[in-house]
C-alpha cells in the first residue's frame, strides 16, 4: 500500500508526463489553469451579484477569458506535436506512450486524469460557450460595447416602449440560420469599428431586416382587432404662455373582425402582405409603382402621376413587400424633431409652461450648430439661464429650481436626438407614420397614385382618421368622453 505521499508523488509524476515536458505544452497548463480557475471563481461573484454588472464584464468573464482557456489547451497538444516533430528532426525516440492495458496502475492513473480534466474542460467550455452567446445578445453588448457607433440608437431605444425587449428581439429573431448570419454579420460590423470603416450616421433603411412576419409578429400580429383608437397629440405654442394645443384623432387601426381584414392594419396586411411597391430612391421615401390585393383577390396596380420615373430610375429601385416596419420603421429608435421633444418634456411637466416663452427659446437653443453634445449642454444651460437672468430677473430668482430642471430636460432632448460626432442630426431618420412631418402615409396615399382606370388611392381624412379636434385649447370633446 502506498502511503499519501507516494500517492501525491506518483499522480504528479503521470500528470507531469501526460501533458508534455516540452515548454509550450507548459505554458499552456499555466495559462488554462490561470484562467480557469480565475473564471470560475469571478463567475461565483457574478452570480452572487445577480449578473448587474458593468456592461464589459460580460464580454471579459464569458468571451475573453474563455477564449484564452481555449487557447491554453490548444496548446498543450500543439506543444506535443512540436516536441515529436524536434525530436524526430533530431534523431531522439520519445518515451512509447504507456500500453494500453487496464491491468496496468500507471494507465488507469493517466486514464482517470484524462477522463477528469476532459469532463471539467468540457463543463466550464459549455458553460462559457452558454453564457457567451447571452452576452453577445444582451443589450449591453449591442448597444453599449460600440459605445459611439450605437449610441444614437440606443438612446432612442432606452425611451421608447420597447425599452424592456432586447436588441435581437427585432435584429434577429429566432431559428439556426438567422442566427448564424447575425452572428457573421456582426463579425463584420466588429470589424468596422476597430477598423472604423462604418458609415455616419449609420444609415436606414436596414436592408438584411429580418421580415417583421418572424420578429415583430412573435408578439403583435396584424388581424388582432385593435379597433379604433383614441389618440391625443399635445403641442406648445411657441408665445408667452406656452399655451397648450390639443388635437384629438380617433385612428382607425382595424384588423380583422366580421366584415374581414379591416382598417388601416387590415387594408395592408391580413394573413399575407396586400400590399407591394417599387421604390426609386434608398430611403423609399420615393414611391413609383404600388400593387394592390383588392377584398376579391384582384391585383390592382398604381403608378405615381408626379415622380419622373426613368427607366434606369426604376431599374436602381427596390421591390418591398409591405411589412410593419414600411409605416412603423421608428417602433424603438423614434428620433424626435426638437418641437416635438420639447411638447413631450412640457407635457410630462419637466419643462415647467409657468416660464414665459420657454418653448421658444429652448427651441432656439436646440436648432443651435454644436460641435459636440458637450458644448450644446453648456450652450443650453447658459442660454436658457441668461436669458430668464437678462429678459426676467424676478422669475430668475423666484422659479430657479423650474428654470434649472428646464434646462435638464431641453439638454436631454438634445442628447437622445442630436449626435455631432456620428453626424446625426435632427430629421435625419423620416419617420413613415403619419403626414405632418415626414410624407409617411402620403408617400402612397397623397392623391398622387393612380390606377389604368383612373382609380387614385385613398386621400380620404376619415378613411384613416376621425379628427375630433385639431390644436385647440380646450376641446369639448375632450370633457365630454370625460378624458382631460
Ligand atoms: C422593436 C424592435 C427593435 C428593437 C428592440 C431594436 N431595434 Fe434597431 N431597428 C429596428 C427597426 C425597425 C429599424 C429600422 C428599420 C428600417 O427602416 O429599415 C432599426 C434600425 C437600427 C439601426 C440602423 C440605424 C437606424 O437608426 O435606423 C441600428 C444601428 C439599430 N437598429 C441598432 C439597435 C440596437 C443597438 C438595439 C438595442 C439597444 C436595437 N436596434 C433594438 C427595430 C428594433
Ligand atoms: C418581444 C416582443 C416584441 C417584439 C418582437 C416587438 N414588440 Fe412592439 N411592443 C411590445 C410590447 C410589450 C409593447 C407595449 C409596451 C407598452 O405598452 O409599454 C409594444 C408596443 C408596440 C407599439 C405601440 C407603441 C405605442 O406607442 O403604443 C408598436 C407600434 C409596436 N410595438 C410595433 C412593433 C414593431 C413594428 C415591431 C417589429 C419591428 C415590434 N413591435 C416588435 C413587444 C414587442
Ligand atoms: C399602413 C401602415 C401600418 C402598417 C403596415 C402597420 N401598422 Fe401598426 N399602426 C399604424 C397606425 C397608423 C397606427 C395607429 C397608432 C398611431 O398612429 O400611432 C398603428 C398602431 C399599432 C399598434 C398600437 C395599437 C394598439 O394595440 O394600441 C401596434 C402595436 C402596431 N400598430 C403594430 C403593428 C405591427 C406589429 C404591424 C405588422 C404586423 C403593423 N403595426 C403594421 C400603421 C401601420
Ligand atoms: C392614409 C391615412 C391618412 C390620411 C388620408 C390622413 N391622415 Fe392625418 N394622420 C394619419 C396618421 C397615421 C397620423 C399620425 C398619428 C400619430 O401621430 O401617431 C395622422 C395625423 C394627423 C394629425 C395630427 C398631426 C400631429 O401630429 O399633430 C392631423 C391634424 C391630421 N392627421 C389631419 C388630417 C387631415 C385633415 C387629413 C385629410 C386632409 C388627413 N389627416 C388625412 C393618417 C392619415
Ligand atoms: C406603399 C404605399 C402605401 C403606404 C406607404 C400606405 N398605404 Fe395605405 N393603402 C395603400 C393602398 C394601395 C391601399 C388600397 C387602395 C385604397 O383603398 O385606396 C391602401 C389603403 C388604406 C386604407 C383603406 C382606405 C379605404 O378607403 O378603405 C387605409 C385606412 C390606409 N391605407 C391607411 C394608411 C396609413 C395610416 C398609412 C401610413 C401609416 C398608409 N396607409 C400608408 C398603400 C399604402
Amino acid at each position: 500500500m502506498p502511503t499519501a505521499q507516494k500517492r501525491t508523488a506518483l499522480w504528479g509524476r503521470t500528470i507531469f508526463r501526460v501533458l508534455g515536458q516540452n515548454r509550450l505544452s507548459q505554458a499552456g497548463v499555466v495559462v488554462t489553469s490561470a484562467t480557469g480557475i480565475s473564471m470560475v471563481f469571478l463567475w461565483i461573484i457574478e452570480i452572487l451579484k445577480g449578473g448587474h454588472g458593468h456592461p464589459y464584464s460580460g464580454i471579459i468573464l464569458f468571451l475573453i477569458l474563455p477564449a484564452l482557456f481555449v487557447a491554453g489547451l490548444l496548446l498543450i497538444p500543439a506543444g506535443f506535436l512540436l516536441q515529436r516533430r524536434l525530436d524526430r528532426k533530431a534523431g531522439r525516440t520519445a518515451e512509447p506512450p504507456p500500453p494500453i492495458d487496464l491491468t496496468s496502475p500507471k494507465f488507469r492513473r493517466v486514464l482517470t486524469f484524462v477522463a477528469i480534466a476532459t469532463l471539467a474542460n468540457a463543463t466550464l467550455v459549455g458553460f462559457a460557450s452558454y453564457k457567451g452567446l447571452e452576452v453577445m445578445d444582451s443589450v449591453g453588448f449591442c448597444g453599449e460595447a460600440c459605445h459611439t457607433v450605437m449610441a444614437p440608437e440606443l438612446a432612442a431605444y432606452r425611451g421608447s416602449p420597447h425599452s424592456r425587449i432586447g436588441c435581437v428581439e427585432c435584429h434577429i429573431g429566432a431559428g439556426a440560420g438567422w442566427f448564424v448570419k447575425s452572428k457573421l454579420s456582426g463579425t463584420r460590423q466588429v470589424i468596422a469599428v476597430v477598423l472604423k470603416t462604418y458609415s455616419t450616421p449609420i444609415p436606414s433603411p436596414v436592408h438584411h431586416l429580418r421580415p417583421a412576419r418572424e420578429t415583430c409578429e412573435q408578439c403583435h400580429w396584424p388581424q388582432r382587432f385593435t379597433g379604433d383608437r383614441v389618440l391625443i397629440k399635445r403641442k406648445y405654442a411657441e408665445d408667452e404662455k406656452n399655451t397648450q394645443l390639443t388635437t384629438v384623432l380617433v385612428m382607425h387601426v382595424g384588423g380583422a373582425n366580421a366584415q374581414g381584414s379591416v382598417g388601416i392594419h387590415g387594408r395592408h396586411l391580413d394573413a399575407g402582405s396586400r400590399i407591394s411597391y417599387r421604390t426609386l430612391d434608398e430611403r423609399r421615401q420615393q414611391i413609383a409603382t404600388v400593387s394592390y390585393r383588392d377584398d376579391t383577390g384582384q391585383t390592382v396596380d398604381f403608378a405615381s402621376t408626379e415622380l419622373k420615373v426613368t427607366p434606369e430610375a426604376l431599374a436602381k429601385g427596390e421591390t418591398r413587400s409591405m411589412d410593419c416596419v414600411d409605416c412603423h420603421n421608428r417602433p424603438t429608435h423614434a428620433f424626435e424633431l426638437p418641437h416635438r421633444g420639447l411638447d413631450r418634456e412640457i407635457t410630462a411637466g419637466a419643462i415647467s409652461r409657468e416660464l414665459p416663452f420657454v418653448k421658444k427659446k429652448a427651441l432656439e437653443l436646440l436648432k443651435g450648430k454644436y460641435g459636440s453634445q458637450d458644448e450644446a449642454k453648456k450652450a443650453i444651460a447658459d442660454g436658457l439661464t441668461g436669458y430668464y437672468a437678462a429678459t426676467y430677473p424676478d422669475i430668475a430668482s423666484s422659479k430657479k429650481l423650474e428654470i434649472e430642471a428646464a434646462v435638464t430636460a431641453v439638454q436631454a432632448v438634445y442628447l437622445r436626438n442630436v449626435f455631432p460626432n456620428m453626424k446625426l442630426d435632427w430629421g435625419y431618420h423620416p419617420n413613415n407614420i403619419g403626414h405632418e412631418d415626414f410624407p409617411g402615409c402620403f408617400r402612397c396615399h397623397g392623391g398622387n397614385h393612380e390606377s389604368k382606370d383612373g382609380k387614385s388611392i385613398s386621400a380620404d381624412c376619415e378613411a384613416c382618421h376621425q379628427v375630433l379636434a385639431m390644436d385647440e385649447e380646450n376641446p369639448e370633446i375632450l370633457t365630454q368622453l370625460g378624458l382631460k
